[in-house]
């Protein structure tokens, strides 16, 4: 279906970019919610263009500036109606992502944010609603995760996590027609690995590779799901397209396969240059044994993302698999090398090493 009028929150963000592109290039009208980056990047680096609102129509994307955690999102009462009265569906991606964020932060902006914008979706005729939520929203759940599987009972691993369980079931919650998309971790594109931010597990890669940290707690046997970006995005994009058939229905946005961390160790010790962690059993684990530098990293970093290292979930994707036109091929270690070799050739792996303020400035962690 082509021609409809769509709202995608996070508008600037990687995920948000790439919908919002896409779905002007198939045809829709697309409004774009942005907040402090005014600009719309897409994966491959090339800049969305926008029109003023005024001259918006299909094909085309035009900018709204906003705050999804502001009642009304930030926007004026008549700006607010005229986009409430125009839409046939709004794609909510605005989040936060960061691990260890404060918990006021996430929930303002991860709960509160989904709450203002289903109040947007069900302000007059209902909206359909294709919320991006997390595959994560299982916490610390091992085995198998079904898409139909919100709350069992999970304990949650961060904030973040927890914060977008409770976005979940606020969008259950609202009555309206919705879809819910559910990424894994997600990374660089199938076929080349290219990713337009080195953040969350990339930032622990560099850590990993450059040898900051060389003792981690975890088992080789847990389980990394990595997604391409690209397919994340071609699936929010059907959702969009064929809602009648997604309506009330969960997809798990998700990796062929699950990698182990010792696929993960074994596609590291390929590249000469690159130190591999050794991952410790938690309960011999200790911060303090480690050396002082590896230390600051273990405390600031890699405790926001340890539980990554224990977690055995493996995501059932039957819905996405019946429904999405394409999926990640299985290319197992294959595809962590196309990853890899992307982080190579970029310079955002295995260059020569700055200090440790440096790292910690480029993870945003300093202070
Ligand atoms: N990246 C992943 O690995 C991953 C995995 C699973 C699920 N997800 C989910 O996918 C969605 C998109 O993630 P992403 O990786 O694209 O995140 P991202 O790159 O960090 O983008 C998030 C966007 O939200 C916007 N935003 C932040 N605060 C806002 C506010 N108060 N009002 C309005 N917009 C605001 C940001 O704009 P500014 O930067 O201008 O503030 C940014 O454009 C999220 O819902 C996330 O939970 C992501």
């Amino acid at each position: 279906m082509s021609g409809l009028r769509v709202l995608v929150t996070g508008a600037a963000g990687l995920v948000g970019a790439e919908v919002a592109a896409r779905l002007a290039d198939s045809g829709h009208t697309v409004t774009a919610l942005v907040h402090n980056r005014p600009e719309l990047v897409r994966n491959d680096g090339t800049v969305v263009r926008t029109v003023p609102t005024g001259q918006s129509g299909p094909g085309l994307v035009s900018c709204v500036a906003g705050d999804v955690t502001k009642p009304m999102l930030g926007l004026s009462a008549e700006r607010y109606e005229e986009l409430a009265t125009g839409l046939d569906r709004v794609v909510h991606t605005a989040a936060t992502t960061d691990f260890g964020r404060r918990w006021e932060t996430y929930e303002s902006l991860n709960v509160d944010g989904t709450r203002n914008v289903v109040r947007l979706a069900a302000e007059h005729t209902p909206v359909p609603l294709v919320h991006v939520s997390t595959a994560y929203v299982c916490g610390e759940r091992t085995g198998r995760v079904l898409e139909s599987e919100l709350d069992a009972g999970q304990r949650f691993g961060t904030g973040y996590e927890h914060s977008k369980f409770l976005a979940e079931q606020e969008v259950r919650a609202s009555g309206l027609p919705v879809a819910v998309v559910r990424p894994s971790m997600i990374v660089g594109t199938q076929e080349s690995g290219l990713i337009r931010d080195f953040k969350n597990m990339y930032v622990v890669l560099k850590l990993f590779t450059q040898g900051r940290v060389r003792s981690v707690p975890g088992f080789y046997d847990a389980l990394l799901d990595l997604v391409p970006v690209d397919y994340v995005a071609a699936l929010i994009c059907e959702v969009v397209d064929r809602f009648d058939e997604a309506r009330g229905r969960t997809f798990h946005a998700v990796g062929a396969a699950p990698h182990t961390l010792l696929d993960v160790s074994n596609a590291l010790a390929e590249y000469p240059m690159f130190h591999v962690p050794h991952y410790m059993s938690p309960s011999a684990f200790s911060v303090d044994a480690l050396p002082p530098d590896e230390r600051v990293y273990y405390r600031r970093i890699i405790a926001m993302y340890e539980s990554f290292f224990r977690r055995r979930a493996r995501f059932d994707d039957a819905n996405a698999a019946g429904f999405a036109s394409w999926r990640p091929a299985a290319t197992g270690v294959d595809y962590l090398r196309t990853l890899l070799d992307h982080c190579v050739r970029v310079g955002y792996l295995g260059r020569s090493e700055p200090g440790i303020g440096d790292v910690l400035r480029l993870v945003g962690s300093a202070g």
